[in-house]
């Protein structure tokens, strides 16, 4: 089952998340909805869990992206949008190459996944079991100074900080690396954090259609 949340912040209008947790097994559904690639990319985890994981995520992703293009889940066929900041395909942004129009966004965290799903914008997103964290590697290696004075005086929101920066970084593209100090300051994205509960952070970027400045938000 998934939990479905639209996202409420005006600026992520058009964004839809779907929050769900792994089965103890693939149901026929699940199994038929991949293909030989994805079988062949869930036997290569070591752990039959991390394989379980993806799968069932990967399942569930082409489900819900088929019904909004009107195919079979197995139809799908996914690539990579060139990374932006080396060009190469290898490692970019996933989309459905036969629906470029359709944009997505997937996380995990433990036996939970979040997917994001849009037409309307390119977006990234990101999920974290509540944990404690090594705020001072945060606050080293991915902060800005404004960010840094914010953590000294507010430890417990470095995961929060975190799951920001990942899902903005998704949105872009590029995955961790560089530009992760600044990324929130980045002007044509907006990150709204979405609220699934205690236990679980979240968090939803948008690279904004008229570049308007980043907001950040809370969701209910
Ligand atoms: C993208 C990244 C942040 C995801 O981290 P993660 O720990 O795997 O965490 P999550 O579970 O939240 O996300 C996994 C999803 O990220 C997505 N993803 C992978 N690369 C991505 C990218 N460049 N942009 C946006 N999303 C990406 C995939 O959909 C993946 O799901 P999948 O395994 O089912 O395909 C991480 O893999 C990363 O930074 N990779 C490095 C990218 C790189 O090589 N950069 C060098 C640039 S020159
Ligand atoms: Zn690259």
């Amino acid at each position: 089952m998934t939990r479905r949340a639209d996202i409420a912040s005006p600026s992520l209008a058009g964004v839809s998340l779907h929050l769900g947790r792994t089965s103890r097994a693939l149901t026929t559904w699940q199994r038929d909805a991949l293909t030989a690639s994805d079988h062949d990319r869930a036997a290569r985890y070591r752990r039959s869990a991390d394989a379980l994981r993806w799968a069932s995520r990967r399942a569930v992703l082409r489900r819900l992206l088929a019904a909004r293009v009107g195919t079979a889940p197995n139809r799908l066929e996914f690539g990579r949008a060139p990374c932006p900041r080396c060009g190469r395909t290898s490692h970019g942004r996933p989309v459905v190459v036969t629906a470029p129009w359709l944009h997505f966004s997937v996380s995990g965290s433990g036996d939970h996944w979040l997917i994001g799903i849009s037409s309307a914008h390119v977006l990234g997103v990101d999920l974290e079991r509540a944990r404690p964290v090594d705020v001072d590697a945060i606050s080293r290696l991915a902060c800005s100074s404004t960010e840094q004075r914010v953590l000294r005086l507010s430890p417990g929101s470095g995961l929060r900080l975190w799951v920001r920066k990942e899902a903005a970084l998704k949105a872009r593209g590029c995955g961790l690396g560089s530009g992760i100090r600044t990324v929130l300051e980045d002007p044509t994205l907006s990150v709204a954090d979405v609220n699934f509960g205690p236990t679980l952070l979240a968090a939803c970027a948008v690279v904004a259609a008229d570049g308007s400045a980043a907001r950040v938000g809370q969701t209910g």
